[in-house]
């Protein structure tokens, strides 16, 4: 089974966890993309809560109802994908660049569910750059500040701006991107905490204790795993 197929039974078992009057929780990528779909196939009376434009945009596409997060009191369910999936669901998210609205909408979901293909479950993370999203201004002495957290953990690494085709890349929220090939994290809470002390740092993609389960697509059908 490709991997894309794998994302797709991941995506497919995830809306069926979707009940009528939900308000659910809507990931980035292409993984969140199969879920959304599949959702919106069902036709369920539902309120989709988007994590991105591109992700809002294509909820629309299929004619889903959709409410902003601060249209909502909370969110009964989210799925989404994510780039690592390590030991106890700790994640490595923002692949995309969509992690702040990610975990912005998690934090407010009563239960997360991730979703992924294979590959994507890793005895140790760090093997995909951890992305950081930082604010346009001063980003080059962020930066600087950011080699200095990374170095309190053991990680001698400069975290490299994302750019593609040349021209640096923006989230929705019109910030920058840097992403930090750690190679291991072995601890992600000592980490999560020293990035997040960084003056300019907005957020960082490790999940630590937000996912309650992972479906994962496998060449022999879905697979589940809890923390
Ligand atoms: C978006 O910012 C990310 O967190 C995605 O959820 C992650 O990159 C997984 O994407 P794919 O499902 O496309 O692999």
């Amino acid at each position: 089974m490709s991997a894309d197929d794998q994302k797709r039974i991941a995506g497919e078992a995830a809306a069926a966890l979707v009940e009528a009057g939900m308000t659910v929780g809507l990931g980035t990528g292409s993984t969140a993309a199969w879920f959304v779909k599949a959702l919106a196939g069902r036709g369920l009376d539902i309120r989709g809560v988007p994590t991105s434009v591109a992700t809002a945009d294509l909820a629309v596409s299929l004619g889903m109802k959709l409410a902003t997060l601060d249209e909502v009191k909370g969110i009964d369910l989210t799925v989404d994908g994510a780039d690592e999936i390590g030991p106890g669901l700790t994640l490595i998210k923002g692949g995309g660049a969509a992690l702040l609205r990610e975990k912005l909408v998690w934090e407010a979901s009563k239960r997360c569910v991730v979703i992924a293909d294979a590959a994507k479950v890793v005895p140790v993370l760090g093997a995909f750059a951890l992305p950081i999203e930082v604010v346009a201004f001063g980003h080059i002495h962020t930066q600087a500040r950011l080699c200095d957290a990374l170095a309190s953990c053991d990680i001698e690494i400069a975290p490299r701006w994302r750019k593609k085709d040349g021209e640096p890349v923006r989230t929705d929220g019109g910030n920058y991107v840097y992403d930090a090939a750690c190679r291991e994290i072995t601890d992600s809470a000592m980490l999560a905490d020293a990035l997040k002390l960084v003056t300019g740092v907005v957020e960082h993609g490790l999940f630590i204790d937000l996912a309650d389960e992972a479906i994962i697509g496998t060449d022999s059908g879905v697979k589940r795993l809890t923390p």
